[in-house]
This record gives C-alpha cells, structure tokens and sequence, in this order.
C-alpha cells in the first residue's frame, strides 16, 4: 500500500505491484493522516504536494535498498510529516502554546513515537540511534533533496547545473535507475518508422503559404487524407447544405487553416496508433491546438501552423518509454501513481526525459530543427531561447498535464519570452476544452 492523496483525503493506493506497508497500527496511520491534513490546514498546497511526492520517493528508494516493510512503512509516514512545524512534535510545547492561547488540549501527540523520532534525528536534535535508524533518515533525506533539486532547477544557471554533481540525485539515481541512456537510444530506434509519405506531407503542408489547390494535390495522392477532409466537411460540425464530394470542395468550405489542420494531424495519426497511446494522441490534438492558439496571443512572432504541428508530436518521445521493459514501466507507474510528475520519473529512470527522447526521433526523421529544438526543451524551456520552446510549455500547462513539477520561474519566463500575458493564458485554457470538435476524425 501507498500513501496517496485523493481529493484532500489520504488513501491507500489499490496497486497491486506497489510495496505493502506493513507493522502499521490504525493509529500510527490515523496519526500521520493527522499531520498531513495539519499541513493541509496550514493552505501550503505546494508543501502538500512536496511531503507525497518525498513520500512516494522514500518507498520507492526504502524498497530497492531492501529495508524491512515496518522501516518502509515508518520513513513514509515521517515523509508525510516532515514539514510540521517543530513545535508540534514537542508535546510540552504544544500543550503550553495551546494553553497560552485559551485553546483546549486534546490529548494525542500530532505524530506517533517512532515518526518523532526519525524527524528528529533528521533535523540533528538526536544522534542516530542505530544502523536501521540511520537508513531510515538517509532514505529520507536523499528524497527531500532530490525533490528539492527538480524544484529548484529552474532557478540555476543550466552549464553549472551540468557541471554540479549533486550526491542525493547521483544516490537516487544509482538505486531507482533501471536503464542506461543508451539503452534508451536502442528503444528509439525500435519506434515504428515515420513513413517517408507522411513525412511529405508534413514538409509540404506545414509550410504556411501552402494554399488550398496544394492542398488537393497532397491529399489527393492519399485516399486516407482525402477520406479525413471529407468526413471533416461533412461532419455535423461543419454542417453543409449539400454532401461535399470533392477535396477542392471540402477544402474551400472548411477553409484552408481547418484543412491544414487536419491534414498534419491525419499524417501523424499513424504513430499513435496503438490502444495505449490513444490518450495520447487525444492529449497531443489537444496542446496542438493550445499552441496554435498561444501562437495567435502571443507578440513575438511564431506561425501558428508550426506551432500546432509542433504540438501534435511534443510528446513523441513518451511513445519511447511507453515500449521500455517491464521494470521501468512497474516502477514508472508507482512512482507517477504517488504524485511524482512523469518528466522526473523518467530523468531518475533513464537518465533523459521525453522531450530530450522525442527530439533524437524527430532528429532521425529528419524534422526542421526548431521543432527539435522545441521538443527537446518544452519541459526545461530556460534551456532554450527559442520562443517555440517556451510556447510548448505554456501550451502544456493550458492542457493541464502535470507532466513536470509545476514553476513560477519557468511561468514567468515562458510568458516573458512569447509575450502573452497570464489573462489571455487563462482565457485560452478556460475556452481550450471542446474546441477539439473541428478535429474530431483524427481523435
Ligand atoms: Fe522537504
Ligand atoms: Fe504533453
Ligand atoms: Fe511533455
């Protein structure tokens, strides 16, 4: 069983595959609930997040190091409360602020023995009892920090952080790691192939001065392109009058932006083809289409058509990791299961994340190199200073992802960078969801 926090309740994560806490008594659950829900109070929801995520990591890295399912089970709960306020864990303490304060003293301390006692050895008020306790407070520190680092990378300077070896992600890292970034390079190369057709189709249609009679030749030598733009024109949608049998028709009635649109998606259609990676695709319509619009909204200038095509496959390389062996995937789904964001996953995991991953198979099917670019850095857009970059990742977030770690550095630059304002972000992502209708045959 895993903690996991389920709109504003903790719970038991049903996974089967997650390791079993065990030696836990209701209290020491209800207990550490306690002090959860304490942090709850306090209105710290990003703390709220850290402490599940420190959580989800401790386990994690408890289970590789083969501590014993009580010292699981114990370094979680710690996890959990690891940000209460000292004062708390100090029962005299509380009794006299509660008492000072005329409020009445319910009898049971915030957090149980055993979790009092990790916390303070963590924070140096009492020297380590034993081996096992050592361990214990190890695991938990190497989580806090490494969580802290994703944090905080936004903040430092990119060739520094290259340079820095940070000794909590270099543990993680050599006991959570389960394939070398090599490994993941022969996976690359075990993607299906792009066809060269539908990579023609691309080049041509996503070049903006394209117009509608280029349209009709490109979808004419595909019965499935042309099959796409019909149905779009005759869908409920788009409602004509009278049944529109022809390309240059449908085009014409559609408009040639909607035909570009749907032409770029039914080309690359083909890639997500399999029963998994239908979310997403569905998830990739959906930032092609935030991107475009952020596109419209911003004042630095970037072609809307480029910035749909770019993201309808900002996440190609998630396709990757979706073919990686069973051990990444098991412990994959844990830990995102557990709050922690897919991009830090696979960067713990592999090494690479998938916007780097999605940018080596652009690369090899030969993508302009903006497009590149921009995938490669649309979950770290400070690496870039390509507004692209930047526009992938506010389209991200209208899409609500929570495929990285949520930041007001990397915000605030991105929309420095594009020039569109939080209000028209806002916009787009309340008027975002539905607008897929017009794509609704390559969904
Ligand atoms: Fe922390
Ligand atoms: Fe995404
Ligand atoms: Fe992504």
């Amino acid at each position: 069983m895993a903690l996991a926090w389920q709109d504003g309740k903790k719970a038991e994560s049903d996974g089967s595959e997650s390791p079993e806490l065990s030696g836990s008594s209701a209290d020491e659950i209800r207990m550490s609930t306690r002090a959860a829900e304490l942090i709850e109070a306090r209105g710290d929801e990003a703390i709220r997040a850290h402490c599940l995520r420190v959580a989800t990591w401790s386990s994690e890295l408890a289970s590789a190091i083969g501590l014993s399912e009580s010292d699981r089970n114990l370094v979680e709960r710690a996890a959990i409360a690891h940000h209460v306020p000292g004062i708390l864990l100090d029962d005299q303490a509380r009794r006299r602020l509660l008492a000072e304060m005329h409020l009445e003293v319910k009898g049971e301390p915030f957090v149980s023995n055993d979790v009092r006692a990790v916390l303070e050895t963590l924070w140096g008020r009492r020297p380590i009892a034993d081996p096992a306790m050592g361990k214990i407070v190890a695991v938990l520190e190497i989580s806090d920090d490494f969580d802290q680092f994703f944090e905080s990378e936004p903040l430092f300077d990119a060739d520094w952080l290259d340079e820095c070896t940070n000794s909590s992600v270099e543990a993680m890292m050599t006991y959570l790691q389960v394939t070398s970034r090599a490994d993941v390079t022969r996976v690359i190369d075990r993607l299906p192939v792009f066809p060269r057709a539908a990579r023609e189709v691309v080049r041509q249609v996503a070049n903006p001065d394209v117009g509608p009679r280029e349209m009709e030749a490109v979808a004419s030598a595909d019965p499935v392109l042309a099959g796409r733009l019909i149905q779009t024109a005759n869908s409920a949608y788009y409602s004509p009058r009278q049944p529109i049998g022809t390309i240059f028709h449908a085009v014409s009635y559609i408009g040639t932006e909607t035909a570009r649109r749907v032409l770029l998606a039914a080309a690359l259609r083909g890639n997500f083809s399999t029963p998994q990676a239908h979310q997403l695709w569905n998830h990739s319509l959906e930032v092609a289409q935030a991107a475009e619009l952020v596109a419209m909204h911003a004042s630095v200038k970037v072609d809307p058509s480029q910035a749909f095509l770019a993201g309808l496959i900002h996440d190609i390389g998630r396709l990757a990791f979706a073919i990686m062996p069973a051990a990444f995937q098991e412990r994959f789904q844990r830990l995102t299961d557990g709050g922690c964001p897919p991009a830090e996953v696979e960067m713990c995991l592999s090494g690479r994340c998938h916007g780097e991953v999605g940018a080596e198979a652009l690369a090899q099917w030969k993508f302009p190199p903006e497009i590149i670019e921009a995938v490669r850095w649309h979950h770290r857009p400070e690496r870039s200073s390509l507004p692209l970059s930047s526009l992938l990742y506010l389209a991200e977030f209208v899409s609500e992802s929570q495929e990285d770690l949520p930041s007001y550095v990397r915000m605030n630059a991105a929309t420095r960078l594009t020039g569109i304002s939080m209000g028209s972000l806002a916009e787009i992502r309340r008027t975002n969801p539905g607008s897929l209708e017009s794509l609704r045959f390559v969904a």
